[in-house]
């Protein structure tokens, strides 16, 4: 059996981890998978059945049951279209806290492992390279300042009609970025194996560029 290669990005909320992880799969032709999507999915899950943020029990659960599926972009949660509903800062801000919980992951860990198929998969959230797949030939941890990021989810944001301060989403992401680095359980955390992607001042499209190049050279050095 050859096992598929994997690019793992990972980095902090709003980086741009998801758009370059998309566009760089696209590229190659390999599988995508969005790690952080399934934490969103738990967490929206638990909000419709009414289980609560510290019902532990209920939240594994829900993961371990999670009928979610992902075709061409198009997320699905219990076969209804999920892929804006999961996006709003509530739902991200409840991803966040379900995802410190090592029960919720470890329910999630054969899920994501199954996205690799070849030819290849290209991989996002924050221990795509610590965890769910430590043997990935490429390693990237992408990030940006948090001001940067702040602005960018403005933007997002805005353009669906959440009405929220640029303020408010930088103590957001602060806060995010505190708990998703602190947390016990598969923290985020440049590994020193994982090669450094700082975008404050790059383009989507220099992003894309500098992770292909790094492909390149990863599979010109393979014996
Ligand atoms: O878009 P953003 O980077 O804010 O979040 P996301 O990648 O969609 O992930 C939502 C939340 O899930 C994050 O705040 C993390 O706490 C968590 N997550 C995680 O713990 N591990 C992953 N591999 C991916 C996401
Ligand atoms: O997945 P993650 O939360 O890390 O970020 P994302 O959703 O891929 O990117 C957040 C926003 O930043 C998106 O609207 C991207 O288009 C934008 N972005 C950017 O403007 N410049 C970059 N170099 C990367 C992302």
């Amino acid at each position: 059996d050859i096992l598929a290669p994997v690019i793992a990005l990972d980095g902090p909320s709003a980086s741009g981890k998801g758009t370059v992880a998309a566009r760089v799969a696209a590229a190659l032709e390999f599988h995508y998978l969005d790690s952080g999507a399934l934490y969103r999915l738990t967490a929206l899950a638990a909000v419709r059945r009414g289980v609560l943020f510290d019902d532990v029990e209920g939240l594994t659960e829900v993961a371990r049951a999670l009928d979610a599926s992902f075709v061409e972009g198009v997320i699905l949660l219990d076969g209804e279209e999920a892929t804006e509903a999961i996006r709003s800062e509530a739902i991200g801000e409840g991803a966040s806290r379900v995802a410190a919980l090592a029960p919720v992951r470890d329910a999630l860990l054969a899920r994501q492992r199954a996205f690799q198929r070849l030819p290849g998969l290209v991989a996002d959230g924050r221990d795509m390279g610590s965890v769910v797949f430590p043997q990935a030939q490429l390693k990237v941890f992408l990030t940006a300042t948090a001001e940067v990021r702040a602005e960018r989810r403005h933007k997002q944001l805005i353009a669906k009609g959440e009405d929220v301060t640029i303020q408010k989403i930088l103590e957001d992401i602060q806060q995010r970025d505190a708990r998703d680095s602190a947390r016990t359980v598969a923290p985020l955390v440049q590994l020193p194996d994982a090669r450094l992607l700082d975008t404050s001042a790059m383009t989507i499209d220099q992003a894309v560029r500098t992770v292909l190049g790094w492909w390149e050279t990863v599979q010109s050095s393979r014996p």
